[in-house]
């Protein structure tokens, strides 16, 4: 009676609510530093029905243990070569499979290993799951999404709405450090982060929270500077362990949620995430991150940046050269 109650009571503090849909989630990679937690957090999210675990290793056991927590939801889980059966059925599909970084690497070093990942994982989703919302947090998540496009794209299937890059981490984390320095509650600080997820790419819009309008000069820089390297702070604090896993389930589990309820019905939905955009296309980058409204065809509506500061546009630039390069290594993958 207690854990049922307390199960719930963390649920509905931990994810916002709208009106019930079933709705099946397949977790790809299920077994690993972020797939654990993730999973665990998705099964408190009240708006998974059923929870397919899948990876190529550990899954059933995953499945076995999360599946004991008393919350509504199904959960089963999927061998190595049970790959097709765990997306039958998926309306949303979240991709936390691959290799993570070790210190001294950057996000580009895992390219080779993590893309032929995700080329494989689209193939079959593609193949089995076409219309399910595709949600990639493997790095580099930059070349990823564009990979995965590119093979939807082939297989005739792709809608450029449903295949999202999952930049929640850098979103989570501006506001938490930004918190961190005016005080109170990051809930009340929040930060829309543009741009990709990796290093300069990654651009905070401090301007357009109230609260951060003091912090100039040094401060300023050094605050953008954390959240475009804080992946870093903690690849170096677990000293070859790996990278942020829990930090990263939250968000993964933050980002599903948010495009469950937009899935739901839900109407302004809106946060931050990489996707194919308009807004710099004739500039030869075809995946970005900004304000996307979510709703039931997933993004649909993108919002352009609005007004940028000197510093910003500065950022901005940087941004734009880094992350047309991360594009055309993950089209010239597939070439
Ligand atoms: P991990 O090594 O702990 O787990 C990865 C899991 O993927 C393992 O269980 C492995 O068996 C599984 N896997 C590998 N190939 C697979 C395949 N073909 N099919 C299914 N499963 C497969 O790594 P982690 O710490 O969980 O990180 C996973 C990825 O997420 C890394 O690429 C990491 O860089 C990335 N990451 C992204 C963000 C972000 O903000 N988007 C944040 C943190 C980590
Ligand atoms: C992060 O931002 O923590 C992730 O992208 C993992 C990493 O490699 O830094």
């Amino acid at each position: 009676m207690f854990a049922r109650s307390a199960a719930r009571k963390l649920a509905a503090r931990q994810f916002s609510t709208s009106a019930a849909r079933n709705i099946n989630v397949t977790v790809l990679g299920a077994g690993g530093g972020i797939g654990q937690p993730l999973s665990l957090l998705l099964k408190l999210d009240p708006h998974v029905t059923k929870l397919n675990l899948y990876d190529i290793r550990g899954a059933p056991g995953v499945a076995a243990d999360v599946s004991h927590i008393d919350t509504a939801s199904e959960v089963e889980g999927f061998e190595a070569d049970k790959l097709e059966e765990a997306l039958e059925g998926a309306e949303v599909i979240v991709v936390p499979a691959g290799v993570p970084r070790k210190p001294g690497m950057s996000r580009d070093d895992l390219f080779s290993t993590n893309a032929s990942v995700i080329r494989d994982l689209a193939t079959a989703a593609a193949k089995v799951a076409p219309k399910a919302h595709l949600c990639i947090i493997t790095n580099p998540v930059n070349s990823m999404v564009p990979i995965a496009s590119r093979v939807y794209d082939r297989a005739g299937v792709y809608d450029p709405k449903r295949i999202f890059g999952v930049s929640t981490l850098d979103v989570v984390r501006a506001s938490r450090f930004l918190a961190g320095i005016v005080g109170g509650d990051p809930a009340d600080t929040p930060v829309t982060v543009i741009g990709g997820h990796s290093g300069e790419t990654i651009v905070p819009l401090f301007s357009q929270t109230p609260a951060a309008k003091r912090i100039t000069g040094e401060a300023y820089k050094k605050l953008v500077h954390r959240v475009q390297f804080g992946g870093d702070e903690v690849v170096q604090a677990k000293a070859g362990a790996g990278s942020a896993t829990l930090s990263m389930a939250y968000a993964g589990a933050k980002f599903t949620n948010a495009l469950l309820r937009g899935i739901a019905g839900e109407k302004g939905v809106i946060t931050p995430s990489y996707v194919r955009s308009p807004l710099y296309e004739n500039e030869g980058i075809e995946f970005f991150a900004s304000n996307v409204e979510l709703g039931p065809n997933g993004a649909e509506k993108i919002y352009p940046l609005g007004q940028l500061t000197a510093e910003e546009e500065e950022y901005l630039k940087a941004c734009k050269d880094g992350l047309k390069k991360n594009i055309q290594k993950g089209f010239a993958f597939l070439d």
